[in-house]
């Protein structure tokens, strides 16, 4: 398959899910979060995480903010990314000091970035994954673009948050796409098998 073909049938699953994520009502997507929080919770590399990095949500994306208030009570401290030319960078997240960027996401305003390798796990966002945890985001590339320079550093626990209908058994891949450690949904948490191989 040509790297063509394989955009054409990601594009198609991306435009199905993300029209599916849209029609969640408010309290829908509330208490889906709150489902998937409790999962997350379960996890040991959440348990033990100082650092987490995490997103904000947009648009029927699973709702952080449960996890955001978990991680504060128990004093691990929170990052949130912001676009940079065609990367992420971290930022300590405050509520107070919030800014709209790009997508209108809201972003931090804080100016000390965070390197990934501070970062114990990093929670992210996703349109649809599969069995071997490959991931398709929005197609913007941002995620795999900055997590391709830390392929064999130290590289944060990669936990993908979705909901159980975002999950195809087996999508096509792209070289630079990074696959997933870990998914957290509504009712369990996807291992993928050899984690953490890279
Ligand atoms: N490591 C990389 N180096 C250079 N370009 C990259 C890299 N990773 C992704 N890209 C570029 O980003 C574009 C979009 O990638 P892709 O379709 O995989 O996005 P995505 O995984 O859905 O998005 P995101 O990671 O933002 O959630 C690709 O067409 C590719 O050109
Ligand atoms: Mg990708």
């Amino acid at each position: 398959m040509d790297e063509r073909a394989i955009s054409q049938q990601q594009n198609a699953i991306r435009q199905d899910i993300i029209r599916q994520r849209r029609s969640l009502s408010h309290n829908d997507i509330q208490r889906r979060s709150l489902q998937i929080a409790q999962q997350v919770q379960q996890l040991d590399e959440f348990q033990n995480a100082e650092t987490l990095a995490l997103y904000l949500s947009v648009r029927g994306e699973v709702d952080t903010q449960a996890l955001i208030d978990i991680a504060h009570a128990n004093k691990k401290r929170v990052v949130v990314p912001k676009v940079q030319d065609t990367k992420l960078c971290f930022y300590r997240y405050d509520e107070d000091a919030l800014q709209k960027g790009r997508f209108g996401i809201l972003e931090p305003s804080s100016t000390k970035a965070f390197e990934l390798s501070d970062i114990d796990i990093i929670l992210m966002p996703l349109v649809a994954f599969d069995n071997n945890g490959h991931r398709i985001g929005m197609g913007g590339g941002y995620y795999d673009t900055t997590l391709a320079a830390y392929q064999n550093a130290h590289t944060p626990f990669r936990l993908g948050l979705g909901y159980a209908f975002q999950h195809k058994p087996l999508i096509k891949h792209h070289e630079w796409d990074i696959n997933l450690h870990a998914i957290a949904t509504e009712n369990k948490i996807h291992r993928i098998k050899n984690d953490r191989k890279r």
